[in-house]
């Protein structure tokens, strides 16, 4: 995989994954900018989107040991959650946190404010939902910062292209720009994808990942209230529209679809997928108006023939099933025993998971079970040490086939990975240029309903 191919809409090139960091690779013995911060050096943070996984980055952020670290600023559209976060973050870690009134932002201009105080080689965090991930990661690489940035990075073609460029102009500044995609830092899905590429299972020809609960976040919405705006409410409920989230589908089974493309060591080349939206008001007998269905059955195809299947469900009363497996021509492996990512990972002869069929069990050392944390420590160890650290192409083809297998559920249409990328529906154009009292991006009817996928009928793009 070269990162710095300028051939960017070719199947060939994306197909083919690492277990490694691809521009690790790509960038050896290439001669790059030296960015500030080595071993000892204070390292400054800036945290935009200071929700749930915001407010936990950065604590996971300033947990790392390597060097002094401080959170300086914060960004927010809402100032109550910026608050709130602050409040979490100070108590856990006050000595690490210094944001004064004048360094916390609110609005859609703030994140240019908040990493307008940071200098080159610090670290910006990007915790919004994916819609605004190329307008953040932009500027950082405009000023010179790293990132770590929470997946899903994009749901659709145009902002995938976009996020593929900058990739490559972070990686000539010799910036290091991480994705949270964290099972790739699980020490036990390490030790199983080489195992895999080792042939302890044989030749991988099918993959299974389940993630199937009762409704979650807020992927199902009743009618806009009316208050906060409708721009505001849809950032709010951003599960339930495909331009801010990209919908349930992309946001909670992204993590299933990287992993197990990643034991595979490739991309798939195509999808189908059926889906359905069954239940379609709350239990008060309010009409659901997001866009999600409430199941999705996706089976993707990689060029060697071999399958993956993705089911997702947000029933309630259902069988619950929320874990992964891949299976080969001599054995069976469990990938995420439960979850995205939890252990143990284990390998068996034949496709019965039985204790007496086990060829290997994980076994991780304490301080290395958290993913979460594994993630920052591997992020500043190539920040302190200068080490190539690129994981954005990645993410952004991780993105893409999971939108492939939403998409081919949405429109009821096979979907390749080249359809994905070259797709020239943007879902919400013009994000850069959004401001308090802009109109969002997707208007209600006069029922108050959105546009929904209707497969079969719109068939070129998701609604
Ligand atoms: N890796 C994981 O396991 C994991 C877990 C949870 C969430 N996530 C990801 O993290 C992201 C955030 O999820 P969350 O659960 O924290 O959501 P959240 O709603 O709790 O937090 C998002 C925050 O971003 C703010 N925000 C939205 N648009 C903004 C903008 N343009 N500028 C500044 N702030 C903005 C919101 O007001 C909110 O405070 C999502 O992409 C989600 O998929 C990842």
């Amino acid at each position: 995989m070269n990162d710095s191919s300028n051939s960017l809409t070719t199947r060939r090139e994306f197909i083919k994954t690492t277990g490694r960091l691809a521009a690790a690779s790509a960038l050896a013995g290439v001669a790059l900018p030296h960015v500030h911060a080595a071993g000892s050096e204070l390292i400054q943070l800036a945290l935009v989107g200071c929700g749930g996984r915001g407010t936990g980055a950065a604590a996971d952020a300033l947990n790392t040991k390597g060097g002094p670290i401080k959170l300086v600023a914060m960004a927010d559209v809402f100032g109550d959650r910026l608050s709130g976060s602050y409040e979490s973050i100070k108590r856990a870690h006050a000595a690490k946190v210094e944001v004064p009134e004048d360094r916390k932002f609110i609005g859609f201009d703030a994140y240019k404010k908040a990493m307008d105080c940071l200098k080159p080689g610090d670290i910006a965090i990007f915790a919004t939902p994916l819609a605004f991930r190329w307008v953040h990661f932009g500027y950082a690489v405009e000023k010179g910062l790293h990132v770590f940035m929470e997946k899903p990075l994009t749901a659709d073609g145009p902002t995938s292209r976009r996020l593929l460029k900058l990739a490559e102009e972070a990686s000539a500044k010799n910036l290091k720009a991480a994705v949270g995609l964290m099972s790739r830092h699980s020490r036990a899905f390490q030790e199983l994808f080489q195992r895999l590429q080792d042939g302890e299972i044989g030749d991988l020809i099918l993959l299974r990942g389940y993630r199937m609960h009762g409704p979650l976040g807020s992927a199902f919405s009743t009618k806009w209230p009316g208050n906060p705006s409708e721009l505001l409410w849809q950032i709010q409920r951003f599960h339930s529209f495909l331009w801010a989230g990209g919908g349930c589908f992309s946001d909670f089974y992204i993590h299933h679809v990287d992993h197990l493309c990643w034991m595979k060591n490739a991309w798939p080349v195509k999808a189908q997928a059926l889906g359905g939206r069954h239940y379609r008001q709350s239990p008060e007998g309010s009409p659901y108006v997001d866009q999600n269905f409430d199941s999705y059955a996706v089976e993707y195809t990689f060029a060697d023939g071999a399958k993956m299947t993705m089911d997702g469900r947000c029933t309630d009363g259902c069988n619950p099933i929320y874990s992964s497996y891949a299976h080969g021509s001599k054995g069976m492996a469990i990938v995420a025993k439960a979850g995205d990512c939890e252990l143990p990972s284990s390998t068996f002869k034949g496709q019965n998971p039985q204790r007496s069929n086990m060829l290997w069990t994980s076994k991780v050392e304490p301080d290395q079970r958290n993913p979460y944390e594994n993630e920052w420590n591997d992020l500043m160890d190539a920040i302190r040490n200068d080490k190539p650290y690129n994981e954005v192409k990645r993410g952004v083809e991780a993105s893409l086939v999971t939108s492939m297998g939403r998409m081919a559920a949405h429109t009821g249409q096979e979907i390749t990975f080249d359809d994905m990328l070259n797709c020239p529906h943007e879902f919400a154009p013009g994000l850069d240029q959004l401001g308090m009292d802009s109109p969002a991006p997707l208007r209600a009817a006069a029922d108050g309903k959105y546009p929904v996928p209707m497969p079969g009928i719109t068939k070129k793009q998701e609604y």
